[in-house]
């Protein structure tokens, strides 16, 4: 594939599984936006500040730090100032604030400018992306020939979220877990700027019912048609 696929959603939808199998399948690259938002919010976590902090504040931790993001879906790379941050992004501290933090429009300009610089350097490099994020077909590539928006109900999400976590070695809790899968829904949703929803071409995939091979069966179909 040479072009662009936009995949969107909530957390906990099967998203990062399902696009990292896809590029892989499709000898395409991969960037996963939602590891950049992470790990400005880990800069923000660094520089002392919390959700009180001005937007300002907020905006010149996040946008002054080094992200450096990988797009090999073999082995997806995530460095803050120069180190591998791919496992502390995940912790609890960082999922709580990052909403906030992805809310200061600051914050979006910079790393939406940074996923434009990526996804040129994979698509004039003759090969495709798959883009995984919020935004994605909205606003960051809403020209993309193929967008997807995967949605599950939120009980699900948070089961498979609670099975990662397990897998990880991180302690989590379901009633918690839920509670912040809808926190950041709600969060994500509502903001001002680049909110979460599906974009008018987008096609749904509701992934209660459909496990992630079958989702990649159906997205392979549809690179084939039009990625
Ligand atoms: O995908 P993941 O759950 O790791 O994303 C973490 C958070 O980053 C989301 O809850 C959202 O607040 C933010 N995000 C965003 N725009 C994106 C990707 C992620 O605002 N394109």
């Amino acid at each position: 594939m040479r072009g662009v696929v936009a995949m969107d959603g909530p957390s906990g939808t099967g998203k990062s599984t399902v696009s990292r199998r896809l590029a892989q399948a499709c000898s395409a690259a991969y960037l996963d936006t939602g590891a950049m938002y992470r790990a400005a919010t880990l800069a923000v976590l660094r520089a002392g500040l919390g959700e009180q902090a001005p937007a300002a504040e907020l905006a010149r931790a996040a946008t002054s730090a080094s992200i450096e993001s990988g797009t090999d879906p073999a082995a997806p790379t995530i460095t803050l100032d120069g180190a591998d941050v791919s496992a502390e992004i995940r912790g609890p501290e960082v999922t709580a604030l990052v909403s906030a933090v992805s809310a200061v429009s600051e914050v979006r300009t910079e790393l939406v400018a940074r996923q434009h610089a990526l996804i040129r350097a994979a698509v004039d490099g003759g090969g495709g992306i798959i883009v995984e994020g919020r935004d994605i077909g909205t606003v960051v590539v809403p020209d993309a020939p193929l967008k997807v928006y995967l949605t599950a109900s939120p009980e699900v999400r948070a089961a498979r979220r609670g099975r990662q976590d397990a897998k990880a070695g991180r302690d989590s809790d379901l009633h918690r877990t839920l509670a912040d899968v809808e926190r950041r829904d709600r969060l994500d949703s509502s903001r001002r700027v680049s909110p979460l929803y599906a974009a008018a071409d987008a096609l749904v995939l509701d992934t209660d019912l459909l496990s992630a091979d079958a989702v990649l069966d159906r997205l392979r179909e549809l690179v084939a048609d039009r990625g």
